[in-house]
C-alpha cells in the first residue's frame, strides 16, 4: 500500500515504518496518524511480520502534533471528532511487538507516540519533552501517564510545567529509553533489536509484552497471578518444548509458533 506521509518497508520478518513529514519535522497531523494506524494494523495481520520499529529522521522522531491542524479547533471539534483517540488505541491493541528508534526531536505528541511502542531506543542526539505548556495546553496522548511511570513524578512533573527538554543521556538515566547509541547506528541497531525479536516464538514474545504492559495496569498480585497464567499456558505450546528440548540438545530452537 502506497503511503504519503510515512514508509513502509518490510525488511525480513520487521516491518521498518519512517514518518516522513520533513517540512514539519514529523510534526503528527491526521493524515500521518491516520496511515501509521493502517501500517501498525498491516503488520499485526501479517504472518510474516514479527516485530515494528517506528524511525523518524536524523533530526526529528516527531516533533509533535501538528500545531498547524491543531490551532483553529473548538473543544467541540475536538469531543467530536475523539481526536486522535482510535489512533491511539491502535498502538494498544497492537500484539507484536513495536520499538521505537528515536533521533533528534521527540516532542509533545512524538514524545507519547514514542512512549505508546514497547521500548525506545534513542540516538545519541535524542530530546523528549512535553512542551505542549508553552502552547497554553497540556499533553494529549497519554503524556502525563506515561512519561511519568517511566521517570517517576519529580522529573515529569518539571517537564510538563516547565516545558524543559530531557536529553539521551538523561532519558537513558531515568528509564525512559532502554539504551543511547551514536545516530548513525540507530537504525542498525534498533533493527537489529526487532530481529532478535523475531527469532523467538510469538506466542511468547506476545505473552511477554502483554504481561510487561499489565504491570501498569494491574496490582502487584493481580499482575503476578496474570503473569503466572501466561507462564503456565505457554506449556501447552509446541515452541516451549521445542525451546526446551533445543537447550537440552545443545541446538538453535527452530519456532513455529505453534
Ligand atoms: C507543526 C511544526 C511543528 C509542529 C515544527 N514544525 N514542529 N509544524 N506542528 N509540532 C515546523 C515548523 O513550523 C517549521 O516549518 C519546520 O517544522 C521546521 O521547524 P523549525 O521550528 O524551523 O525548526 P527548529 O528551529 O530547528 O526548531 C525545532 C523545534 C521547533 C524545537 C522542534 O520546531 C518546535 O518547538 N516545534 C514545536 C514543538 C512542540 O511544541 N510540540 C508540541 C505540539 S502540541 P516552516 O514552514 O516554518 O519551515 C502536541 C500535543 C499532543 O504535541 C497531544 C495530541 C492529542
Amino acid at each position: 500500500m502506497a503511503y504519503e506521509t510515512i514508509n513502509v518497508d518490510v525488511q525480513g520478518y520487521v516491518s521498518l515504518i519512517t514518518l516522513n513529514r520533513p517540512e514539519a519535522l514529523n510534526a503528527l497531523n491526521s493524515k500521518l496518524l491516520g496511515e501509521l494506524s493502517s501500517a501498525l494494523e498491516a503488520a499485526d495481520e501479517n504472518d510474516k511480520v514479527r516485530c515494528v520499529v517506528i524511525t523518524g529522521s536524523e533530526k526529528a522522531f516527531a516533533a509533535g502534533a501538528d500545531i498547524s491542524e491543531m490551532s483553529d479547533k473548538s473543544f467541540v471539534d475536538m469531543m467530536t471528532e475523539k481526536f486522535f483517540t482510535a489512533e491511539s488505541d491502535r498502538f494498544n491493541n497492537t500484539r507484536k511487538p513495536i520499538i521505537a528508534a528515536v533521533s533528534g526531536y521527540a516532542l509533545g505528541g512524538g514524545c507519547e507516540l514514542a512512549m505508546m511502542c514497547d521500548f525506545i531506543i534513542a540516538a545519541d542526539n535524542a530530546k523528549f519533552g512535553q512542551p505542549e505548556i508553552n502552547l497554553g495546553v497540556i499533553a494529549g496522548l497519554g503524556g502525563t501517564q506515561r512519561l511519568t511511570r517511566y521517570v517517576g513524578k519529580a522529573k515529569s512533573m518539571e517537564m510538563h510545567l516547565t516545558g524543559r527538554f530531557m536529553d539521551a543521556e538523561e532519558a537513558e538515566r531515568s528509564g525512559l529509553v532502554s539504551r543511547v547509541v551514536p545516530a548513525k547506528k540507530l537504525k542498525e541497531e534498533a533493527m537489529s533489536a526487532a530481529n532478535k525479536i523475531a527469532e523467538k516464538s510469538m506466542l511468547a514474545t506476545m505473552a511477554a509484552k502483554d504481561c510487561v504492559n499489565k504491570a501498569y495496569e494491574m496490582s502487584l498480585e493481580q499482575g503476578l497471578a496474570y503473569e503466572r497464567g501466561q507462564f503456565y499456558s505457554l506449556f501447552a505450546t509446541e515452541d516451549q518444548k521445542e525451546g526446551m528440548a533445543a537447550f537440552l540438545e545443545k541446538r538453535e530452537p527452530q519456532f513455529r509458533d505453534r
